[in-house]
This record gives C-alpha cells, structure tokens and sequence, in this order.
C-alpha cells in the first residue's frame, strides 16, 4: 500500500467567495490546468509573486501551486479583466494547480529552471514539525524535477525553520547558498509573523 503522505498545509476555504470569484474557480481555473512549466512556484498564496514572475519571464511557462482555494480565488481575480473575466495578455504564461503541489508533481515529466518556495508554513510546535513541506525526502524529490543549472530559491522569516531546512539539505544531493535577494513583498512577508526583519534567502542546487 502507498505510505500516506502527511497534509503540509492549513485549511482549504477561507471566507466566502464573491460571485466572480466562484465562476472563475467554475469556468477558468478548469482550462489554467498545467502540464509542463518552466518555473514553479509552491503555495503561492494570493499569488503576487507568481504574477510577478509571469510578467518578468513572459517568455516560460508559470505554474503555481496552492491548494487554500481563497488564494487560488485572488490569484484569478487579478489575473482577469475585470468585465470579460478573460485572462490579461501579460498572465497568459500562467497555469494554476490549485491543490498539493506533491499530487502535481507525480502528474509531469518537468523540468524546472526554477522552483520557487516563499514563507512556507513553519509549524513551529514541535508536535507538528513532521508538517513541514521542506524535508529531506520532499527536497530530493524536487531536486529530481530541477533543470541542469535550475535552482530551488527558498525565502523565509522563521530562523529557526531557516535552520532546520540547512540540516534537512544534509541528507539531500542539493548544496546550499544563502543569498541576499530583494523580490516583491508577498502577503505573508508583509505580515511578518515571525517578527523578525528581512527575509532570509536559500537557493539550492545540485
Ligand atoms: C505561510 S503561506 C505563504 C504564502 C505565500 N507564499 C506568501 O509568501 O504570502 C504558505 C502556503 O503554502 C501552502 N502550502 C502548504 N503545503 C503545500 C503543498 N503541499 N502544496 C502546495 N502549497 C502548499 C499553504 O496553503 C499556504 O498558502
């Protein structure tokens, strides 16, 4: 029997979605369905990041990963016009996997230039650290999904998940750079739960 893999992420609905939001999750969501991308990005959030990565890589493929439909909700909005609720030429690139990114990966035969992980949840209890989508196992995984020179680029405000992701590298093929990038704020970097400063920043290679 397949070993049950464990949830990495919180709830799935948040408030009620407004009407435009529910007929993009019913008629657009269903055709944004991804195959193949060039960069991936995991648990997206409301998705400002990945419609930054969209307009500055208008020539590759973005996929976005999340499976908190409120997220997937706001992403569509705002790649939409607001009357035709058709897609803005500038996020045409953009394909949407709205649940865990581990059930897509298991769909395509990619390989990424870049995979994009931004604040991931750092369920910081010690009872519930066997949640943390960042382990050992799940980084070689995405290691395998990597292009030749593709990189893993990592951000977070936790130091102490930080930490635990530089020991979970040891048992990977991947190595390590902490590096000093500036991207767009996301919602969870504004509001910076952790209490700390400026995010700390990983890209992994092989
Ligand atoms: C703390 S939020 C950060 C959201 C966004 N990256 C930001 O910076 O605002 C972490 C997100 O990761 C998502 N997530 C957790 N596990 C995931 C998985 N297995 N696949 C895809 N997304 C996941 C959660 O639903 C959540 O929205």
């Amino acid at each position: 029997m397949e070993k049950q893999e464990i949830r990495t992420f919180g709830r799935r609905h948040g408030k009620k979605l407004s009407a435009r939001q529910s007929a993009l999750i019913d008629n657009l969501l269903p055709t944004l369905q991804p195959t193949h991308g060039d960069i991936l990005e995991i648990g997206f959030g409301a998705g400002e990041h990945v419609r930054f990565l969209a307009k500055s890589n208008p020539k590759s493929t973005i996929i976005g990963a999340e499976p908190f439909m409120n997220g997937v909700a706001s992403l569509l909005s705002a790649i939409t016009d607001e009357k035709t609720n058709r897609v803005l030429d500038e996020y045409k690139n953009i394909r949407i996997w709205a649940d865990d990114v581990r059930d897509f990966l298991r769909t395509t035969d990619s390989k990424f230039n870049q995979i994009w992980v931004l604040h991931p949840d750092p369920w910081p209890k010690a009872r519930h650290e066997k949640r943390r989508l960042l382990s050992a196992e799940f980084l070689n995984t995405l290691s395998r999904y990597l292009a030749t020179d593709g990189e893993i680029i990592i951000g977070t405000d936790h130091w102490e998940y930080f930490d635990w992701i530089l020991d979970q590298i040891k048992n990977t093929d991947l190595t390590a750079t902490i590096a000093d990038i500036e991207i767009i704020q996301t919602r969870y970097q504004h509001k910076n739960k952790a209490g700390t400063e400026n995010p700390k920043y990983l890209i992994l290679r092989r």
